[in-house]
């Protein structure tokens, strides 16, 4: 996820602090690259790039490279997917000689082939971004097709992209229009002022200057000139569309008008599961050019064994990892917290697969461990959600979750995503050793295509009034203490749910697997102490659903996450939250949802301060 801003007005204007604003308030959006282009009176495209967080880009316009006042100019802060933070790579980006300028958010899926074909055209490219093969395509058809004319140049050069955008687009030739375009996923929208227009990745970046919005929709473009606006659909039939007025305050804006970032990237997870996808499903078919190089090296080989190695809710994940690619690819996996593998003296070596789970790619266990497996031997593949994060720098392959940015301290979105590439690499484990059938893996595919509609679903019954888990939440907030239990991948499930209520409502909070309650915590459980139990459908539901009888029978309180359609379940528990069905190996990504909402809800409700809860960090890069 990045953030994008464009603006057009009369000329003379200082477009260098309208982006550098606007900026500002779209950083929480992506911080490792930044750079605007402003078109100057002179009719010169001046661009200013910089690797780092905005600081850099603004400590080099106030040191001489301010590009001069104009009408028109697009800035850009960076979350990187393809292409590692640096000058380069930085947007804005243009095409071979500056014609036409780009800022993108989103990911090119098929960026290479067209890379590959504007190359033989004679386009050259200087980047390795995605983004830049926007700049040359439509460089290609203003000169061509479109013949000068911007806005259908850019519809035209869309047609054949595959992937997610939000664009801005200015050319040279032009200097009162300003195009934008939104395909499949990233917020776009207008800021209408009098006779100077904004457009940008989110209403933070222009609040300041206008409330008059008008949100582009899916497969549309806008051409923007101070007279007013033109919108337009990718298959060319105009739109009209009036602007509304929005009474958010900025702070407000940045969170999408959510009260906290947690709830926002809560209910980001459709599209960041969908992102943590894109390009690597197609047309039912893997595609995983990291993994098929690393088993082009022959690394993979010798291996007999997996190591996971993670802490916090990237442990979690990788549980169900484990259970996955045992099921899927038959190889034995042994997850473990980072903390104790490094003085384990872990017996690892060329024939064990260590995998590195860390959202941030910094946390220090996880950098010391997955050193310690190199040193031994092990091939390494690192999942994580930050581009050059220094657990990439100690892996043979790297699997990022394309999440965005997660602002909250406490890990949801990320959560699902990692979920998503952990099923990824089970699956061409299992398909590179045959040992899952091919429908079964197609099967597998579909279902995780499914995900994200049915995140969805379960978002949208929460935002309802009569959604249980606010007011079951309320009930849990004046408790000390709550029990999570789960069998199979409900067990992992278990762990998370537990992890988010202690972490950000501070009410002690623990998972086990069910099969353990008898054996010591069942001690525990009182009216005052609430058991939530996994029992989704699985081939373990029934063995739940009696560990559900048992804690009724001593008058605890039972709350239930299941599968759409089970009634069976309600004379189990006093509460039950559904979920859609789905795969048994994939429903941790639909119950987690429910348990985040939860632990939402009682964060709120102890007035806690549910960004940054007390003592934690999002990420631990000390011991
Ligand atoms: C998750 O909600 C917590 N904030 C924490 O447990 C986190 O998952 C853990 O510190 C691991 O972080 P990482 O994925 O960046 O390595």
């Amino acid at each position: 996820m990045c953030g994008i801003i464009g603006y057009v007005g009369a000329a003379g204007t200082d477009v260098t602090s309208i982006l550098l604003d606007g900026l500002r308030r779209l950083e929480y959006r992506g911080y490792d690259s930044t750079g605007i282009a402003v078109l100057t009176a002179s009719g010169e495209v001046q661009v200013c790039r910089r690797a780092g967080k905005l600081a850099n880009l603004a400590a080099a316009v106030e040191n001489g490279a301010r590009p001069a006042p104009g009408s028109l100019g697009i800035g850009h802060t960076r979350w990187a997917t393809h292409g590692r933070p640096s000058d380069t790579n930085a947007h804005p980006h243009a095409d071979c000689d500056g014609l036409i300028t780009v800022v993108h958010n989103g990911i090119i899926e098929n960026y290479a082939e067209l890379r590959q074909r504007l190359e033989q055209e004679g386009h050259s490219f200087r980047s390795e971004t995605d983004t830049e093969v926007l700049a040359h395509l439509v460089e290609r058809a203003y000169r061509g097709e479109a013949q000068g004319d911007l806005l259908e140049a850019v519809r035209l050069a869309l047609q054949p992209v595959r992937g997610s955008y939000a664009i801005a687009v200015l050319c040279r030739e032009q200097p009162q229009l300003l195009v934008g375009a939104r395909y499949n996923g990233p917020f776009l929208v207008v800021g209408l002022g009098e006779r100077e227009h904004f457009l940008a990745s989110d209403i933070a970046a222009f609040l300041k200057y206008t409330r008059r919005v008008v949100i582009i929709d899916e497969g549309e473009l806008v051409a923007l000139r101070p007279e007013g606006l033109t919108i337009q659909r990718l298959d060319g039939t105009f739109v009209e569309r009036a602007p509304t007025t929005v009474e958010w305050d900025a702070e407000a804006a940045e969170k999408g008008g959510y009260p906290h970032f947690m709830l926002k990237e809560i209910y980001e997870q459709p599209e960041a599961f969908t992102r943590s996808l894109l390009g690597r499903v197609r047309a039912g078919q893997l595609y995983l050019p990291e993994l098929e190089a690393l088993q082009r090296s022959g690394a993979l080989e010798k291996v007999r064994r997996i190591v996971i190695v993670a802490c916090g809710t990237s442990y979690h994940a990788g549980l169900v990892g484990k259970y996955v690619i045992e099921r899927w690819a038959r190889l034995p996996v042994e997850v473990i917290t980072a903390g104790e593998f490094r003085y384990a003296d872990p017996l690892v070596g060329p024939d064990t697969l260590c995998v590195a789970v860390t959202q941030s790619g910094e946390t220090a266990d996880v950098l010391v461990s997955t050193r310690q497996a190199r040193e031994q031997g092990a091939p390494v593949v690192a999942i994580t959600n930050v581009v050059a994060s220094a657990v990439t720098r100690l892996a043979d392959a790297v699997l990022y979750i394309q999440a965005g940015p997660e602002i909250c301290v406490v890990a949801t979105k990320t959560f699902i995503a990692t979920l998503a590439q952990l099923y990824l690499l089970g699956l061409f484990l299992s398909l590179q050793r045959g040992t899952l059938h091919p429908e079964r893996a197609a099967e597998v595919l579909q279902a995780l295509e499914q995900l994200p509609m049915q995140i969805q679903r379960i978002l949208d019954r929460a935002a309802a009034a009569d959604d249980p888990i606010a007011p079951l939440a309320r009930e849990l907030a004046p408790l000390h203490s709550v029990m999570f239990i789960g069998r199979g991948v409900g067990y992992p499930t278990a762990l998370e749910g537990a992890l988010k209520l202690k972490e950000v409502s501070y009410i002690h909070a623990e998972g086990f697997p069910a099969g353990e309650l008898k054996h010591g915590s069942i001690a525990l459980l009182d009216p005052e102490t609430p058991l939530v139990a996994i029992a989704t459908a699985s081939h373990v539901y029934e063995k739940v659903v009696s560990n559900m009888q048992q804690v009724r029978a001593r008058d605890a309180r039972v709350i239930a996450v299941a599968t759409e359609g089970d009634e069976a379940i309600r004379e189990h528990a006093d509460v039950v939250l559904y979920v859609p069905p789905t795969l048994e190996e994939l429903s941790p990504v639909l119950a987690a949802i429910p348990l985040q909402l939860l632990a939402y809800h009682a964060a709120v409700a102890r007035g806690c301060n549910v960004d940054q809860p007390r003592n934690l960090a999002k990420s631990v890069t000390v011991e």
